[in-house]
């Protein structure tokens, strides 16, 4: 791990560089075009973004004004709560392509899984739309399927009935909150984990913890919690529509975490955390 485009690999072969973009909160238009534009441009090779961003234009349009060939970047979008099923999924990703502005996506995930508290009928509606996606995937749309945001509980009905099985959880993941059971579980069932909000929405950054540490290695608080997530074996996913940030973000690849570091990291109280836990499916409150 010595660079943005060193990748990992899934479990169906595709490479996927060790760190991506996030775009979650970068407002459609201006903002979110330049800002993919710049990280392109600044040498990161995977963008993430969503249906429900409402950025997927935005993310296009940054992609083919950076000028890098399509097939050199990994790019990630999530299927919305509103497209449950096996026919909306498949209406679902012909309308992000369309708004990417692309012919396939290198990784689709759920978004949010639906659950017990939205549905008693969630397991099914779960499998529906992961038909969609196995359907998606033998069609050559999509080149990895994976979910975001599932609990055990929830992938286990999943991978009894998938012919297909996930190859990606993304996760909230960052110093303070690294939800370890879930990230064990997906793991040994042969999902990469990746972690959203790994500055924990910027929140982290302010922590003493990681300030402390971030000062002992001449860095900021952003590289320990980027490096920390790539030492975790998760694929970090920061996010920022400010250039400078977007550039400096890159350099985790010039320190390591000590051991006993990492230990203090994985030892905060609860910092930084969204509110959004799987299992209160808040997305479908939204
Ligand atoms: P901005 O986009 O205005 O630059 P996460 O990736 O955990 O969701 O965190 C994203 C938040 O962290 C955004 O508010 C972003 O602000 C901020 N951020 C990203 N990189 C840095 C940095 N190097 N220093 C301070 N804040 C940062």
């Amino acid at each position: 791990m010595n660079k943005l485009t060193d990748t990992r690999t899934l479990t169906n072969g595709v490479k996927i560089p060790v760190v991506g973009f996030g775009t979650w909160q970068s407002p459609d238009g201006e903002i979110a075009r330049d800002a993919v534009r710049c990280a392109l441009e600044a040498g990161y090779r995977h963008v993430d973004t969503a249906a429900a961003y409402g950025n997927e234009e935005s993310v296009g349009e940054g992609i083919r004004l950076s000028g890098v060939k399509r097939e050199d970047i990994f790019l990630t979008t999530k299927h919305w709560i509103t497209d449950r099923g096996y026919e909306k999924t498949l209406a679902a990703c012909e309308a992000s392509l369309k708004r990417l502005g692309t012919d396939y996506i290198d990784l689709y995930l759920i978004h949010w899984p639906c659950v017990e508290k939205i549905s008693p009928d969630w397991a099914e509606i779960n499998l529906s739309t992961w038909r969609g996606f196995e359907k998606l995937y033998r069609d050559g749309k999509i080149r990895a399927i994976g979910v975001s945001n599932f609990l055990p509980k929830q992938l286990e009905p999943l991978l009894k009935e998938a012919e297909i099985p996930p190859m990606v959880n993304q996760i909230e993941f960052h110093p303070g909150y690294t939800q370890p059971e879930t990230a064990a579980w997906s793991r040994e069932h042969g999902m990469l984990v990746e972690a959203w909000s790994p500055l924990g929405c910027g929140t982290v950054l302010g922590d003493p913890t990681v300030n402390e540490i971030a000062a002992a290695h001449g860095k900021t608080a952003a590289h320990v919690c980027i490096r920390y997530a790539l030492q975790k074996d998760a694929v970090p996913l920061p996010k920022s529509v400010t250039p400078s940030r977007i550039v400096d973000n890159a350099n985790v690849f010039d320190f390591a975490l000590t051991d006993e570091e990492i230990a203090r990291l994985d030892a905060m109280p609860k910092t930084g955390y969204s509110g959004f836990y799987p299992d209160d499916a808040p997305a479908d409150a939204l």
